[in-house]
């Protein structure tokens, strides 16, 4: 593994949108002398607006593309020959793989073979690709998920990113391409894009309208504040071990249903449980729990500092002081979107 100060050139792809953003941020704080070259399509869930800041910074290197671009792909691996490889572009919103599952395998398995070419190339020292837990599908009470479990995914975005995980351990077992993929559980924190449950309810209850709660609420996530998501990822790209997987989650005891969340939520912004509309049928195939295993990446050091109390707090606060950042988002097509997806809702018999 290369030392702190030897890592010359970073590419970080997705890195406009939710969590790429705020790992660019941290990579020029921690990464001073380095490169940091951000690929980046800028579709719906891309905002340039995420990194008004980084853009000032000389390091800090801007291209509009698609990572399903090769001849775009091979130009930046030739000109800037990158000690890391973090691919975190994709398409990442479940209910929009439900009519648009194309675009899911196109970016989420192609792109990622396409930037597993290139680095099959240009040999960086680790390529990095950030999965996700979804890929082991619903995992029943009691259990959690473990990286050596069969993948078992639900919907098309989950099925693509498992996709894409395939190629990037067939690129090592085949050409001992340098992987490393990361499994995280769901984030949360200030940049994450209003269609997410967590940022789409805070937003539309500053907005004083009605929050659309999925199918009785009794679902279970592991939620995970984003820096602590963004440390287990510096630390992975410094001390995990080439071919391997590492899972990533809060491990909450308490496990929180998005009935809870709900609440949490409604209490913090003083509102009441009149504030809930029941949805029902808008996400079929909707998985009852997440839950994985984090002992892998414990034993490297890595534990999670922001509690769910403190993190969400800080998470509705952002949203509460930055509101020009989510108004200019809630417009035009994401209006469109959110009509067309939410219309949908059936009643519950
Ligand atoms: P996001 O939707 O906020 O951002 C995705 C970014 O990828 C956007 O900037 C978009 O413009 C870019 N992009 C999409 N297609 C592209 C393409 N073909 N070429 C180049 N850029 C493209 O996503 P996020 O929530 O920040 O998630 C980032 C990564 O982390 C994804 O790979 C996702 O699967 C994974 N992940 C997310 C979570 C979560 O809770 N958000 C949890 C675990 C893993
Ligand atoms: O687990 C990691 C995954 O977390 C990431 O891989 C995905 O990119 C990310 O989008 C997220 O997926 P989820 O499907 O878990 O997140 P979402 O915020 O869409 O939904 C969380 C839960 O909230 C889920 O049980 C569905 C429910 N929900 C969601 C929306 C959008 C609602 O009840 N109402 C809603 O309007």
């Amino acid at each position: 593994m290369l030392k702190t100060k030897d890592i010359k050139t970073i590419l970080i792809t997705g890195g406009a949108g939710f969590i790429g953003s705020h790992f660019i941020r941290f990579c020029l704080r921690k990464y001073p002398q380095a490169k940091i070259v951000n690929l980046d399509k800028l579709t719906y869930a891309g905002n340039p607006d995420n990194l008004a800041e980084a853009s000032k910074n000389k390091n800090y290197i801007f291209v509009k593309g698609d990572i399903c671009d090769s001849l775009l792909v091979d130009s930046l691996f030739a000109k800037y020959q990158f000690d890391w490889v973090v691919n975190f572009a994709a398409e990442t919103h479940v209910d929009r793989s439900l009519t648009q599952a194309n675009d899911f395998i196109r970016t989420d398995i192609l792109g990622t073979q396409v930037l597993l070419e290139a680095s099959n190339k240009y040999n960086p020292k680790v390529y990095l690709q950030i999965s996700t837990d979804e890929v082991y599908g619903d995992i029943p009470k009691g259990r959690f998920a473990k990286e050596i479990d069969p993948l078992n995914p639900s919907s098309p975005y989950a099925a693509s990113k498992a996709g894409g995980d395939m190629q990037v351990l067939a690129y090592f077992k085949t050409y001992k391409v340098p992987v490393i993929i990361s499994r995280c559980t769901n984030n949360y924190g200030p940049n994450q894009y209003p269609e997410k449950i967590i940022p789409l309810f805070v937003t539309n209850l500053l907005e004083n309208k009605k929050i659309p709660l999925y199918d009785g609420g009794s679902q279970i996530r592991d939620w995970l504040y984003v820096s602590d998501h963004i440390s287990a990822l510096d630390l992975i790209l410094n001390n995990g071990k080439i071919g391997e997987i590492y899972n990533i989650g809060a491990g909450h005891k308490n496990e929180i249903t998005n009935k809870k969340l709900t609440e949490v939520i409604l209490k913090n912004l003083g509102q009441s449980e009149n504030m809930i509309e029941e949805a029902f049928g808008l996400r079929p195939g909707h998985d009852r729990r997440y839950a994985v295993d984090t002992a892998k990446i414990r034993q490297l050091g890595w534990r999670p500092k922001i509690d769910f109390e403190t993190g969400i707090k800080r998470t509705i606060k952002w949203y509460q002081t930055n509101q020009g950042w989510w108004q200019k988002i809630k417009s035009g097509q994401y209006l469109e979107y959110y009509k067309k997806h939410y219309n949908n809702s059936k009643c519950k018999n």
